[in-house]
């Protein structure tokens, strides 16, 4: 493996398109390893814009404007950070073999579409899912409903992510809204909802599962320890790491895992999201990316999950030990505003063991995620959530105007 001197002839160029938190922390692992990063998002002073090389501001959907980004830039390497691509022109992109697309297009494609990814882990690989079926007409779903897979289930475009244009439903009279909601609420509307049958778990994980080469050169999967969550309207609010679990279930969860980044393929770190009850587990889905959930292990693990994916997607050896016992807990806008002001910061990192990450984003909503608090603890499970929680509730944000 080589790598080059940024700004120069011979840098070694990521081109990461989707600057967001996740983007961030991807940005820092990689410029620490000399990488010369370019931070792509469709607004100005996206959080990974605020520490790459340089940035650029297109519509990634277009993809005309992302073919004629990547000729300018000539990258070595593309890293999505988000689902709302062009993919196709990556795909178009690959085939001409000059850049590498991270973990590969077939994935990207495959992965943002709730139809590819079913069809690849239920149909083809035989994992076990909810029930599910696909409706292109509300006769077609409630149809799928009444022949088995019953109440209470989830309705879902099949492109959207944090929960977008999804909604669980209980009745049957409630099946008409829930197919208009997520007809509106894709990110496009490709005329499909999936509905699945509602699985009853005891607990959800993100199982962060790397692919990553071993100094002979051949792919080796590494998993981390599981990481537990708690989801709310479509988005992640605390995640603690590791999720205790029973033998059988982190070895099926292993197992899955292995089974769906080996179909996918390519390297860098994924997050598959099962869930858990007792010993069975099913699968969800899978980012073939850093997961939001993750964010928790910029404490508890020496190798971060964008350090995973830094080291993974430039080649080299990872280590997915676990340090210490974490938790994250997300810190919210509350406020919708241009900019914003954050107070308490003093405080919550009086809070013992305890981290804030400030994502410095341009404008704040209500529920949009705008830092995030973590925390250790030598104790228990339970001692680190709640010094995460703590410290996200000190934080206080205000409108600047
Ligand atoms: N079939 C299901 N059974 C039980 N809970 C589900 C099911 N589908 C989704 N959920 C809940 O909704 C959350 C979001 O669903 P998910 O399919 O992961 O959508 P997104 O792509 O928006 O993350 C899940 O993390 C889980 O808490
Ligand atoms: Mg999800």
């Amino acid at each position: 493996m080589k790598i080059g001197t940024p700004g120069s002839s011979v840098a070694t160029k990521a081109l990461l398109l989707g600057s967001g938190e996740l983007g961030k922390e991807i940005a820092i692992s990689l410029q620490r390893y000399g990488v010369e990063v370019i931070a792509v998002d469709r607004y100005a002073d996206a959080p990974a814009m605020q520490v790459a090389h340089r940035s650029h501001v297109i519509d990634m959907t277009d993809a005309n404007a992302v073919k004629a980004l990547i000729a300018l830039e000539a990258p070595n390497l593309i890293v999505p950070e988000l689902e709302a691509i062009a993919t196709d022109a990556l795909a178009e992109i690959e085939a001409e073999g000059n850049v590498k697309i991270v973990p590969n297009a077939r994935a990207i494609q495959l992965t943002m579409n709730r139809e590819g990814i079913r069809q690849l882990a239920a149909a083809e690989l035989g994992l076990p899912t909810s029930k599910y079926a696909f409706a292109e007409t509300f006769e077609q779903l409630q149809g799928a409903v009444d022949a088995g897979i019953g109440y209470p289930c989830f309705i879902k475009p099949t492109m959207s992510s944090s929960g977008k244009g999804q909604s669980m439903v209980k009745t049957a009279d409630k099946l008409k809204a829930a197919w208009d909601y997520a007809k509106a609420g894709g990110r496009t509307d490709t005329g499909k909802v999936i509905v699945e049958a509602c699985i009853e778990f005891d607990f959800e994980i993100t199982l962060l599962t790397v692919r990553a080469l071993n100094i002979d050169g051949q792919v080796e999967t590494h998993f981390c320890q599981p990481i537990g969550h708690v989801q709310e309207n479509g988005d992640y609010r605390e995640s603690w790491q590791p999720q205790p679990m029973t033998e059988k279930a982190i070895a099926l969860s292993q197992h899955i895992a292995a089974k769906v980044t080996e179909a996918l393929g390519g390297l860098g770190l994924f997050g598959v999201e099962l869930f858990v009850r007792g010993d069975q587990v099913w699968f969800s889905e899978v980012s073939p990316r850093p997961h939001d959930t993750g964010m928790v292990t910029m404490v508890t693990q020496r190798q971060s999950e964008f350090d995973l994916h830094a080291r993974a997607i430039l080649g080299l050896p990872v280590c997915t030990n676990q340090e210490s016992t974490g938790a994250s807990a997300v810190i919210l806008g509350g406020v919708a505003a241009k900019s914003v002001i954050y107070e308490g910061l003093e405080l919550a990192l009086s809070v013992p063991d305890s981290e804030v990450r400030l994502f410095g984003k341009p404008e704040s909503f209500v529920t949009r995620r705008m830092g995030v608090a973590l925390a250790t603890s030598q104790n228990t499970l339970a001692d680190a959530r709640d010094k995460a929680v703590k410290a996200a509730s000190l934080i206080r944000i205000v409108s600047a105007s």
